[in-house]
């Protein structure tokens, strides 16, 4: 075994001066650091067209951010970013490029995988696909009966579903009121059951999305999906009515999808990765190939930002060493992001993958052991409503929970008090977290109230504040600022991956429990089959065969 390169950083100066720096600065209150310097906002807040981000609710100085551009000098982040750009195998385990920049790429665009121009091959699906939704979207499309297609129902998981999901329902302001767009990914049967109610086969479009055409839950969903159609149409009806997202033509044209119904994508798009690939059929379908061009063309704006920007003025890197300052230095476990726009609910959900599956690492990209804390966990719920239910923790818990707050400054709801109230939360919010209450201000409140009870309800109201957050400002919700923000947060991933020493676009963490789930299913069928499991594992099983058994 060759000697594996070792990840340094942590026993570098660098390291050591931010260890310290928190040490001397971490009493230090947002409020006071607002009061001292009325320049705060203008000093950390960015812009770039239709976005801006306001950093100044950080316990940060210059001096913080000095140090952290430092440390993402020291982490070689210029370099690992052109690597991925000039398409190096940077994904080092599965000797994979990682260009999803060039999936909203343009003609003229120079991307290369092993010394290959992509762009021909990248726009040429585009085109297809482009194509194809113009026929489903006129009516042109017909189902086997002759009539056109009304419902779409993409089959897939993982980055294969959520942000074409998150996408779709981000941009419904956009989308083409005669398709009714649906998404099923769970293997439990009532996903599918569910989102099949009240759809006619003869009208109905399903996609089949998956990158490796293995996944159990999406190949599943799709063998009842085939049969739910061809309970009503001829086997010629498939034709019509499936098509294929994948990398893996043998495997799609042996499920029954003819090729010519396929749209391909490549293994150097990670499935996390993929919403800018043909993975996004759903969502051109939904919203039109010209809107969906505009998607890729905010993804292709926050790219050159990202590629050009110096580090003091660069959205995505600012923002990805504000989480090593919290995750590393802090050792905050957590990260919550709050989406106060209806249509980013699943944001959440689309970000834990995102963010998990890409560093949720415990090895560096060379196999070496990390001894810090590496990718937090992400979570998070559409705002306001996670106000009433989570938000006393963030308010008067004991942790330090960094935020993302994003907001659209205008809606597309004709409900303008509607509006003007969620935004009046959004920065409540923000505020209420930096500042806090202090004693002066409950005393104040309390006024009147004296003995025990002051003593037991003035603890009880003080708000300690200093909890971090930035807010993402988004003119409205755009195909365009999605496809920024979307962007924005991959750029994050990877700079942070980077400062960690991690192979961001691996996942073997997902592997172990498929492999085991493949031996427990014919288990719970076969109540004779041995089991040698540990303990519990096995009573699970044996719980599961005996209640199966019963009437
Ligand atoms: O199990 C994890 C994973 O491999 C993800 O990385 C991926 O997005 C998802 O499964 C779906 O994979 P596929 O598109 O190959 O079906």
């Amino acid at each position: 075994m060759t000697q594996p390169r070792h990840y340094d950083l942590n026993h570098t100066s660098i390291w050591a001066k931010l260890h310290q720096h928190q040490r001397a600065t971490r009493h230090m209150h947002m409020r006071e650091l607002f009061a001292a310097d009325p320049q705060r906002f203008q000093r950390f807040s960015l812009s770039l067209g239709p976005l801006l981000m306001d950093y100044s609710k950080h316990r940060i100085t210059e001096r913080t951010l000095e140090l952290l551009f430092e440390l993402a000098d020291a982490a070689h982040l210029k370099d690992w970013r052109q690597r991925m750009r000039a398409g190096e195998a940077i994904n080092v385990s599965e000797k994979r490029a990682v260009l999803h920049m060039a999936l909203r790429g343009q003609a003229g665009d120079d991307f290369q995988v092993d010394g290959q121009p992509v762009m021909a091959q990248v726009l040429a699906v585009r085109a297809r696909m482009a194509a194809f939704a113009e026929q489903v979207r006129s009516g042109a499309w017909l189902g086997f009966d002759g009539r056109p297609i009304r419902a779409v129902v993409n089959l897939g998981i993982g980055g294969s579903d959520l942000g074409p999901l998150l996408a779709c329902r981000a941009l419904r302001p956009y989308a083409a009121a005669q398709l009714d767009m649906r998404f099923v990914a769970n293997l439990d049967g009532q996903h599918l059951a569910q989102a099949l109610q009240g759809l006619e086969p003869a009208t109905t479009l399903f996609i089949v999305a998956s990158k490796s055409f293995t996944t159990p839950e999406t190949l599943m969903n799709a063998e009842a999906a085939r049969a739910w159609l061809l309970a009503a149409a001829p086997t010629e009806a498939v034709a019509r009515h499936f098509v294929a997202i994948s990398s893996q033509t043998e495997r799609v044209r042996a499920f029954g999808i003819d090729p010519a119904n396929m749209f391909e994508f490549w293994d150097w798009v990670g499935g996390r990765y993929s919403v800018w690939s043909a993975i996004g059929l759903s969502v051109m379908l939904s919203i039109g190939p010209a809107a969906f061009e505009d998607f890729l063309a905010g993804a292709r704006r926050m790219d050159a930002h990202f590629l050009e920007a110096p580090f003091a003025q660069n959205i995505p890197v600012i923002l990805a060493l504000l989480g090593v300052w919290y995750n590393t230095f802090y050792r905050a476990h957590t990260h919550a992001i709050m989406p106060y726009d209806q249509g980013l609910a699943r944001l959440p959900a689309y970000l834990q993958q995102l963010d998990m599956e890409s560093n949720g690492k415990r090895v560096g990209r060379y196999g070496e052991t990390l001894d810090f804390d590496t990718g937090p966990v992400i979570w998070g719920e559409v705002g306001v409503n996670s106000q009433h239910a989570f938000f006393q923790l963030l308010h008067q818990g004991t942790r330090l929970v960094p935020c993302d707050f994003i907001v659209p400054m205008r809606s597309h709801y004709p409900l303008d008090r509607h509006h003007e109230a969620l935004v009046a939360n959004c920065f409540a919010q923000t505020e209420a977290l930096m500042r806090g209450k202090t004693e002066a201000e409950v005393l104040g409140e309390l006024a009147g109230l004296d003995g025990d009870t002051l003593d037991m309800l003035l603890p009880q109201k003080l708000f300690p504040g200093n909890q971090p957050s930035t807010t993402l400002a988004l003119d409205a919700i755009t195909p365009h600022t999605l496809g920024m923000l979307l962007a924005m947060y991959e750029h994050k991933v990877f700079v942070q991956g980077v400062i960690w020493g991690i192979n961001s676009f691996d996942q073997w963490g997902v592997e172990y429990g498929k492999q085991l789930a493949r031996q427990i299913q014919p288990e719970l069928a076969d109540a004779s089959a041995a089991l040698a499991h540990d303990a519990s594992t096995n009573a699970l099983i044996a719980h599961y065969r005996a209640r199966k058994a019963q009437p």
